[in-house]
């Protein structure tokens, strides 16, 4: 069956997902109105509510406002902004069209990113008579980045400018210098008029200059469903065994088409196979194209899991990777923070990793690369991504469903940002374990005891280091092993490069992490001394070790008590505005959730405290 057949049968008009880039000023929302209006989706009661509105809102003497035909979120209409993506749907009668239409301002480029990652393509609107602002160069961008091929520039207000060619003409040579820095495949300009809907449904003879397409046309022409030049892949997220006799492979297909009798191949095993059924939600069918949800069943048993992929048996791009390079869309108040662990969650895994690189941030209205420590909000970087373990992806550019992963926080599970993966890095694989002969149990045998980690976390000046030290004397006295790692000497050495930042204090927990593991691996019991203000470098550090190898004690010690012992004088400091983000000041500390020790320096002395930990290591057969 050919494609044209199957789109009959199922019969489905063609459907072309577009995003609306521009701003209030620029006419969005009176296009917007217009494409609705002039294809007739708009309804009675919709026109009359809008006349009545438009009274309210006294629009000039028009009769009909079209942009109060947008029903927006009330606030863009009180604020003159949109602030959110909404979803409106029109049809002619050869397409269905779903439109993004987000908002404008740099403030919204994480809206942008959300809607251009579903759309098929953009629609840039430009001024006749502002031309091209920064803001278009910042839309141009985005599209690019997330991978849209096909744009319109949609030269809007040509009434306002007496339909004058040459301005057009400036406009388009100007835009075509931001855009050929980048690689559409179809970059197409009409001069319009949404509020006289010029060009946008009806040719206008005041543009008689123009030979080219109305923006419908030009919507309804743009060919989309070229499956066939796609390679076909499906993600497997779920392997579906019934009945005992049945095994189905189910998943949304990420690209391409798939035929019963076609040959595929399983990835990372890559073992062949043929397709006996597709089964779809409507019953069993012969084809089956992208974005539809399918199970396949194959012509012999294999083992195939979640998280694997099934595509054509052609030479393939995908990688089997952990690392990679992409460009990041930070999407939270709450700023990146190189090597901290997140949770990146792809089209078909969950896996922990973390961006070890920023490797520059990215001026988004002039392109320029800066160097940066971060991201904040709307912020865009090129990053290097280090995961726990290998996953099945693929450039974003060679397919945007297995190319692409959101960035989740551990604890909240708040969506933190949005990635496009640009190519895999080999960084890590030709290097491999040494096994050793003596190994950490073989080394801490001799002294009679289990390596484990104290961690101490708290204020400073809270009394962690002096607890900590009476500590590692009862031990030296009773014969056992240690190492006691302090963050205020080991900041004279090993990490004498970092300061208070939050990105530094994270580097500084990491390496500490890591050095505290390979002590464990000498066999020691060792004590780690740091503010380690954050949840989730506590947590890196505790994961990277052995369950029961991490006892984290948090000396509990309010900060007006800290602040009244103050023994190195840097509350004073910090309270003056000498110090800069100083901890439990204009820095935070986040407290343990569980613990496995709590010592309240208020109520006990640091002697008895400590004595509470050698019992705790004793009941728990540590030494
Ligand atoms: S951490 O936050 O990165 O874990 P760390 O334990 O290494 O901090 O160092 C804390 C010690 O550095 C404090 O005990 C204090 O003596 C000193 N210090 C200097 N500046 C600051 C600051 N801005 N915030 C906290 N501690 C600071």
């Amino acid at each position: 069956m050919d494609l044209e057949t199957f789109f009959k049968n199922q019969n489905e008009k063609k459907q072309l997902k577009i995003l609306t880039c521009g701003s209030v000023d620029d006419g969005k929302s009176t296009l917007l109105g217009r494409l609705m209006y002039d294809s007739k989706n708009i309804y009675s009661d919709q026109l009359s509510q809008t006349q009545t509105e438009s009274e309210k809102y006294g629009t000039q003497g028009k009769k009909i406002d079209l942009a109060l035909l947008i029903d927006g979120l009330q606030a863009e209409r009180e604020q003159g902004i949109t602030i959110d993506v909404a979803y409106r749907y029109f049809e002619t009668e050869n397409c269905k069209f779903i439109v993004a239409d987000t908002p404008g301002h740099e403030e919204y480029t994480r809206n942008m990113a959300t809607g251009a990652s579903n759309s098929d393509i953009g629609i840039i609107l430009v001024d006749a008579t502002k031309g091209i602002l920064d803001q278009t160069k910042r839309h141009t961008f985005i599209l690019s980045l997330l991978g849209i091929e096909n744009i319109i520039v949609a030269i809007n207000k040509m009434d306002l400018i007496d339909y004058d060619e040459k301005i057009f003409q400036e406009i388009k040579q100007s835009f075509k210098l931001t855009s050929s820095q980048f690689d559409f495949k179809t970059e197409e300009f009409i001069p319009i008029s949404a509020l006289k809907g010029d060009n946008v449904f009806i040719k206008n003879k005041n543009i008689d200059w123009y030979k080219g397409k109305t923006l419908i046309e030009e919507l309804e022409q743009i060919s989309l469903f070229n499956y066939e030049e796609d390679f076909f892949s499906l993600p497997v997220q779920w392997v579906n065994r019934l009945s005992s006799n049945f095994r189905g492979y189910s998943g949304t297909i990420s690209s391409g088409k798939i035929k019963v009798d076609d040959e595929v191949q399983v990835l990372p095993s890559k073992e062949k196979n043929k397709i006996k059924k597709i089964i779809t939600p409507s019953g069993e069918k012969d084809i089956a194209v992208k974005d539809q949800a399918v199970t396949l069943t194959f012509d012999k048993e294999i083992d195939v899991s979640r998280g694997n992929l099934i595509c054509s048996n052609e030479k393939h791009n995908y990688f089997s990777a952990d690392q990679f390079a992409s460009h990041i869309i930070w999407m939270n108040k709450e700023k990146m923070l190189p090597e901290r662990n997140y949770i990146f969650r792809f089209i078909n895994s969950q896996i922990v990793g973390k961006i070890t690189d920023l490797v520059h941030k990215i001026n988004i209205n002039t392109f320029d690369k800066i160097a940066s420590k971060s991201l904040g909000l709307n912020e865009i970087g090129y990053c290097k991504v280090a995961l726990n373990k290998n996953t099945i992806f693929n450039s974003y550019k060679n397919n945007k469903r297995l190319g692409s992963f959101v960035i989740i926080d551990q604890f909240t599970n708040q969506t933190l940002a949005a990635g496009v993966i640009d190519h895999e890095l080999r960084r890590a694989s030709n290097i491999s374990w040494q096994d050793m002969s003596i190994n950490k149990n073989l080394r801490s045998s001799i002294n009679g005891q289990k390596p484990c980690i104290l961690w101490f976390t708290g204020l400073s000046g809270s009394g962690k280091s002096t607890i900590a030290n009476i500590i590692e004397q009862k031990l030296h006295n009773l014969s056992k092993h240690t190492y006691l790692l302090d963050g205020d000497n080991v900041r004279h050495g090993l990490n004498k490069d970092l300061g208070f930042t939050d990105s530094d204090r994270v580097e500084n927990i990491r390496r500490i992490s890591e050095v505290s593991k390979l002590m464990i691996d000498a066999g020691l019991i060792t004590i780690v001394s740091f503010i380690s203000p954050f949840k989730s470098e506590r947590k890196m550090a505790r994961e990277l070790v052995e369950e029961n190898e991490f006892i984290e004690i948090f000396v509990d010690t309010p900060i007006d008590e800290c602040e009244k012992r103050d023994p190195k004088g840097l509350y004073k400091k910090a309270r003056s505005g000498q110090l800069k983000n100083f901890t439990g000041i204009d820095s935070k500390y986040e407290i343990p959730d569980k613990p496995e020790i709590i010592l309240k320096t208020e109520t006990k002395n640091a002697e008895d405290l400590a004595d509470q930990v050698l019992q705790y290591l004793k009941n728990n057969n540590k030494i």
